[in-house]
């Protein structure tokens, strides 16, 4: 098959014929064919806490979810969500009208999309985006508008008046990713104010992708947008389990919204997946409950396993971004000689027995992201200190 039919019209149609096919699935078959550590994909290479895996066993033996769940998601769980949302971020959600549970974050995001956007409206996005954001966008029939994320003094930062320029009479929605993959930033409290002000005096709706909320590093502190003034009413919130609790493979997620947003977000929902993870949604709801402890451990371990990895990349000779949040380092190759991410990700299996992802593929302006690449750092201290001892061979 060559994607053509006997008439040569593509079978792919013609909305989502640019995102054939991924990087991801590219590198990991490096990875596997080379046997090399694989940076590439964001996923912990060990599972999340035993009492929350013990809950999902013992949910399914008990018989709670194996048959469909409630389409707004199990109410254990839509309590408990907005109990996280009230006892960190002093935001009151009612569980009933206000909270969905999805597959995931990416559902969540594929539905809140498909529900508010109509053919020709603009979609603001950050650029370098999350894979997902610019399909979404093109299965919704919008034209996706980026603003690019540059680097300066370390860290990759918003232009708010490029933002503001960015904002058209088309301009459905912004679609925001904080902290953000895969640059690490996290929008500051007054970059948030900004964005908030320019929201409601466009009168534009906001998705706000926080599936990060809980990995905040040094100074960092993770403000949901809905908190800002004028906000509540017009923000799509997003989080998810995956990566808080270290069971991506669950896909479990949610959004919190006005109950005019959330039914919406639900209307489209429903044809996608309709429900799921129906055990796995009463084991969630138990993982928001644990103490405060637990997500203060969790921080401090990624940010061990950050400056493990961020260390062994400076040591290699490129220039690193220490990431304020997620668990994502992006390097500039160009100190090592190198321009085209895209080619270095290539031959770095070969070379240096370690996969990562070329930030490149996330950028409407490919040339702005040229030279960097990413590394995920969510897998064991040792496996990082093995990957930073072979990328030394880099520089040699
Ligand atoms: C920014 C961002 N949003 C959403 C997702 C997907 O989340 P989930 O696994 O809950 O669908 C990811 C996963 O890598 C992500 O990095």
């Amino acid at each position: 098959m060559t994607g053509m039919t006997s008439s040569s019209r593509p079978l792919l149609n013609r909305r989502l014929a640019e995102f054939g096919t991924t990087i991801f699935a590219e590198m990991s078959a490096l990875a596997l064919s080379t046997g090399s550590i694989n940076l590439g994909q964001g996923f912990p290479d060990t599972d999340g806490p035993e009492e929350v895996r013990e809950a999902a066993v013992r949910a399914l033996r008990d018989g709670r979810g194996n048959q469909y769940p409630p389409g707004p998601g199990v109410p254990e769980l839509r309590a408990a969500v907005a109990a996280h949302q009230e006892r960190r971020y002093g935001l009151s959600y009612d569980p009933d009208t206000e909270v969905l549970v999805t597959a995931g974050a990416t559902e969540a995001i594929a539905a809140a999309l498909l529900a508010l956007v109509e053919p020709g409206d603009e979609v603001i996005a950050l650029e370098p985006y999350y894979d997902s954001y610019a399909a979404c966008i093109a299965m919704a029939g919008g034209t996706r508008v980026p603003v690019t994320l540059r680097p300066h003094d370390g860290a990759f930062r918003l232009d708010l008046d490029e933002l503001r320029a960015a904002v058209t009479d088309r301009t459905r929605l912004l679609l925001l990713n904080t902290p953000h993959n895969p640059t690490g930033t996290v929008l500051t409290r007054a970059e948030l104010a900004a964005i908030a002000e320019l929201a409601v005096e466009r009168d534009l709706l906001v998705v706000t992708d926080e599936v990060y909320e809980h990995l905040v590093f040094d100074d960092a502190e993770h403000i949901p947008l809905a908190s800002f003034p004028g906000m509540r009413e017009r923000t799509v919130t997003i989080s998810s389990a995956g990566k808080t609790y270290s069971f991506t493979g669950w896909k479990v997620g949610w959004v919190t919204a006005s109950p005019a947003l959330v039914t919406a977000v639900r209307s489209a929902k429903q044809y996608l997946t309709y429900v799921s993870a129906g055990p796995f949604q009463y084991a969630v709801a138990e993982a928001l409950s644990l103490p405060d402890s637990y997500f203060a451990e969790f921080r401090a371990d990624m940010l061990a396993k950050r400056n493990i990895l961020a260390g062994g990349l400076e040591e290699a000779g490129f220039t690193v971004y220490r990431p304020a949040g997620t668990y994502f380092i992006t390097a500039d190759i160009r100190p090592l000689g190198e321009t085209d991410g895209i080619a270095f990700c290539r031959t770095l299996p070969e070379r240096a027995g370690v996969v990562a992802i070329p930030t490149a593929v996330f950028y409407d302006h490919r040339d702005q992201g040229a030279p960097f690449v990413r590394f995920a750092f969510c897998k064991q201290a040792h496996v990082l200190e093995e990957a930073a001892t072979r990328l030394k061979t880099l520089s040699v």
